[in-house]
């Protein structure tokens, strides 16, 4: 039981089967609905034409019945042949009623000298005058029609600017009754016509939601082989269709999204083909240099220790770019991993500046802090840390000699900024938009002399952007470079301006 409910459902869900079950019912309730709207206005025009049809007989019939006084006499043989062929016509019967409510004639020969006391009658000898009255009783199949009989006299006036008048006196009333028989057994056929006719209809009603349910929801299922194709890496084509406009989007959405984890796909082999290659670089140095060592017998001490030192100042090197790489991905991982303090940027800056003094000195360069007010934002100090110390080392690895690196802070209500400006040799315009890229150098084999693996910046660009802040550069060949980072002072603040 459970188990037949449980498909039921699993079938209802399907789109096809629903536009199918719409689409059917629509049709045979509509089919249905003109059947009864058809059959009904049929019995009313049917039953009306009748009604009046006798109406007007019955009409003149009572005038005949006034003239011959049959009310009073009814041995007059005319009428009673004329009450007769009516009745035969119409295949009903006519009662003659006088005015005391007593039948006169009735035409079944029942209720001769009987008192007929019915409503209509009734109503009809008090107000003749409104005309004749006809009931259908579709129950019993018949039409039942009170016609009152009118005498009218002509009430000459004597004065002669006002018009004659007639009286008119109800001095019976005939009760008529006409079967409905011969508009039933046409009701009957017309409906057993129509019913074998819908019969058909519903056939093609049928034929008809099938197919439309199956044509209309075929490229859903061309996207969905597409997409199969795509996934089972038979294509990484865009997929394509006839369509409608709904399904176009879908295609367009997709393929959006195909084209997206290419870019992904592409820029991850690319990272990992950079990483192994740098990573390769201090081995094969270190390999080399081992190599050398073992080749020559009784090596001197003092060559053993300077190949010593080389092989530790390469693996010193793998050491920074796997260091480099770990907090690459760590950010990776999003906001979520910072660990916002209140930190005085202005002292975090000095005690940076500190540890690059030894650097700067070493090419004569002057490195300098120029702070224009006390700065306390809400940061990850580490993080940020990084962000300076990338900018200045960068200032200083690609200064020339006797440079200079100027280090500015200055803070507004909402940021605080740092600038870093050197009097280094300065980036190319067309490279300023790669800089940031993971392993991107400009001058590479200048830039691998100087010890840099080109992560530096990335590493930077990611963390100002998990604070919500920015960095900007501008530069000039042979005259300098200027770094400038906004963060934003508290931790809302920069949840606020993502919104
Ligand atoms: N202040 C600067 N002046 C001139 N060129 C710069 C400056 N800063 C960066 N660059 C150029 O941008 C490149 C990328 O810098 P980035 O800091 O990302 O890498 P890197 O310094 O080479 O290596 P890493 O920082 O990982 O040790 C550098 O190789 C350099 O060519
Ligand atoms: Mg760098």
């Amino acid at each position: 039981m459970d188990k037949s409910k449980f498909k039921i459902r699993d079938i209802l869900k399907s789109l096809r089967v629903r536009f199918f079950i719409i689409v059917f019912i629509t049709g045979l309730v509509s089919c249905l609905v003109m059947h009864s709207v058809i059959l009904t206005s049929y019995e009313d025009r049917a039953v009306n034409v009748r009604s009046t049809e006798v109406q007007t007989q019955l009409r003149i019939l009572a005038n005949h019945l006034i003239v011959s006084n049959y009310l009073l006499d009814t041995s007059s043989e005319v009428i009673n042949a004329e009450l007769g062929m009516l009745a035969n016509l119409y295949d009903g019967r006519v009662i003659v009623i006088n005015d005391d409510l007593k039948v006169v004639k009735d035409t079944y020969n029942i209720s001769q000298g009987k008192t007929i006391i019915s409503e209509e009658v009734v109503n009809c000898l008090k107000t003749g005058s409104k005309g004749t009255v006809s009931k259908y009783d579709q129950a019993n199949g018949y039409i039942e029609i009170v016609t009152p009989i009118i005498e009218s006299d002509l009430i000459q006036e004597e004065d002669v600017s006002v018009k004659d008048k007639t009286s008119e006196v109800v001095r019976g009333v005939l009760l008529t009754s006409v079967s409905t028989d011969t508009i039933a057994t046409t009701l009957t056929i017309l409906s057993r016509r129509a019913q074998s006719l819908e019969v058909v209809i519903i056939l093609v009603i049928l034929v008809f939601a099938a197919w439309v349910s199956h044509t209309l929801l075929k490229p859903f299922d061309r996207i969905t082989a597409a997409i199969n194709d795509v996934k089972a890496g038979y294509t990484d084509e865009p997929i394509t269709g006839p369509n409608y406009l709904e399904t176009e989007q879908i295609i367009k959405a997709f393929n959006a999204l195909l084209k997206r984890m290419k870019v992904l796909d592409d820029s991850r082999q690319e990272f990992v083909s950079n990483v192994s290659h740098e990573l390769k670089t201090p081995i094969t140095s270190m390999k080399v240099l081992a190599d050398s060592l073992l080749a020559q017998d009784d090596v001197p001490n003092e060559v053993y220790r300077e190949f010593m030192t080389d092989i530790g100042a390469e693996i010193d090197r793998e050491d920074k770019i796997i260091n480099d790489l770990l907090s690459l991905v760590k950010m990776d991982k999003k906001a979520s991993g910072l660990a916002i303090t209140s930190v005085d940027v202005v002292n975090m800056t000095e005690v940076i500046l500190k540890r690059l003094r030894p650097i700067a000195r070493r090419h004569n360069i002057e490195l300098t802090l120029e702070s224009k007010r006390a700065i306390v934002a809400e940061i990850d100090e580490v993080k940020i840390s990084l962000v300076i110390m990338n900018l200045v080392e960068n200032a200083i690895k690609y200064n020339k000699d006797d440079g200079w690196v100027r280090v500015e802070l200055d803070a507004d209500h909402q940021n605080f900024y740092v600038k870093v400006i050197d009097s280094g040799y300065g980036i190319p315009e067309e490279s300023l938009d790669h800089i940031y890229e993971r392993f991107y150098r400009v001058d590479k084999s200048r830039s691998r002399e100087i010890g840099g693996t080109g992560l530096g910046l990335s590493i930077a660009r990611n963390a100002v952007l998990m604070h919500r802040g920015s960095i900007d550069v501008q530069s000039k060949i042979d005259e300098g470079t200027t770094f400038t980072v906004s963060i934003p002072l508290t931790a809302t603040a920069a949840t606020t301006a993502v919104k």
